[in-house]
């Protein structure tokens, strides 16, 4: 079964088709345009997406040379209601026509369940950390569309600290890889920070996020490197933290990572060492694309899962309908 996945959340418009052989495409366009104005302008999200969607599925049906999938999945939530109403407006229209199954996709979904398109694949069960711009979940994932909430943050997003850090020190949007690429020339011991952490497992970054703000206010020489090493290492710290203790209770020892900030170099580095069984997605396939939303819905479809309502939503629960 060869489906086509189109993602359109936030601002990547994005597109691929995957098969029984895997990636057959995977077309990615990152606006650019919100750089300019230092975080994702929904509006102009969504006419950006408007214009870009029928390039990016032609060339993605294109470049894997189908003509007409076998069925076509696309992100239904979370994310910006206008951005995603596109993609999934375009995508049911598509299935209509071409007479195929349409499955919505919940977009987190999409990123917990990229490992499964590497070689080697994690099995079942595993735990998935999915760390983005909007969502920082530890999961155990049990088996295609059966999940539990391991372990979340209670305020910022990691992926929100990295950008939030990123502007104190006049980086610009979006700040992960600049944080991440001008963390390399820093001493990550350098600045002490604190590792904030709730409870058992959950998690929390306001305040590191603020601790940075601080140091900056009453030492401004620090060195931007050393802060942005040092900012990288206390995350890492952290997630390391709560994936152990996770392993613990749930006795699982495979940990697989999606989402946004799974692309960080020293956060790889750090779980890819924590002393679990490491499934680490190529970071294009951390970041937004359109093969992790073809990939659940191909499995979904294979696992007879039954679709979903096809609506819009801007927040939705991984693992409900
Ligand atoms: O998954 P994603 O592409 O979009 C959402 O679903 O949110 O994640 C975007 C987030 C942004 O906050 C961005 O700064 C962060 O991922 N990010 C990174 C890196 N690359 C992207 N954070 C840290 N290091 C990176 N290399
Ligand atoms: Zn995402």
């Amino acid at each position: 079964m060869r489906v086509l996945g189109i993602e359109s959340s936030c601002d990547e418009t994005a597109a691929a088709v995957v098969g029984p052989e895997g990636v057959l495409s995977d077309v990615v366009y990152g606006q650019a345009i919100h750089a300019a104005y230092g975080g994702v302008v929904p509006e102009i999200a969504s006419r950006a997406h408007a214009e870009q969607i029928v390039p990016v599925v032609r060339a993605a049906l294109e470049q894997a040379g189908v003509e007409r999938p076998d069925a076509v999945a696309a992100t239904a939530g979370p994310g910006l209601i206008g951005a995603v109403l596109v993609g999934l407006s375009f995508g049911r229209a598509a299935a209509l026509g071409w007479g195929v199954p349409f499955m919505p996709v919940n977009h987190l979904e999409g990123h917990l369940l990229s490992p499964l398109l590497d070689d080697p694949a994690p099995a079942f069960p595993f735990l998935g950390f999915v760390v983005s711009g909007g969502h920082t979940t530890l999961y155990l994932a049990q088996a295609v569309g059966s999940y539990q909430t391991l372990a979340e943050t209670v305020d910022d997003a990691v992926g929100e600290a990295f950008d939030k850090v990123a502007r104190m020190l006049g980086l610009g949007y979006p700040g992960g890889p600049l944080v991440d690429a001008l963390a390399e020339s820093g001493d990550p011991r350098a600045v002490p920070l604190p590792r904030p952490r709730v409870g058992d497992l959950d998690m929390s970054f306001a305040g590191l996020k603020t601790a940075v703000r601080t140091r900056l206010e009453r030492f401004p020489d620090t060195r931007p490197a050393d802060l942005a090493a040092s900012f990288q290492e206390a995350v890492a710290d952290v997630l390391v933290d709560r994936i152990q203790r996770a392993s613990v209770r749930t006795g699982v020892e495979r940990i697989s990572i999606g989402g946004g900030v799974a692309a960080n170099s020293r956060i790889r580095a750090r779980i890819a060492a924590c002393g679990l069984e490491p499934f680490l997605p190529p970071r294009a396939r951390c970041t937004d694309n359109g093969a992790m939303i073809a990939n659940v819905g191909r499995l979904r479809l294979l696992a007879g899962l039954v679709p979903g309502p096809s609506n819009a939503r801007p927040r939705w629960a991984v693992g409900t309908p």
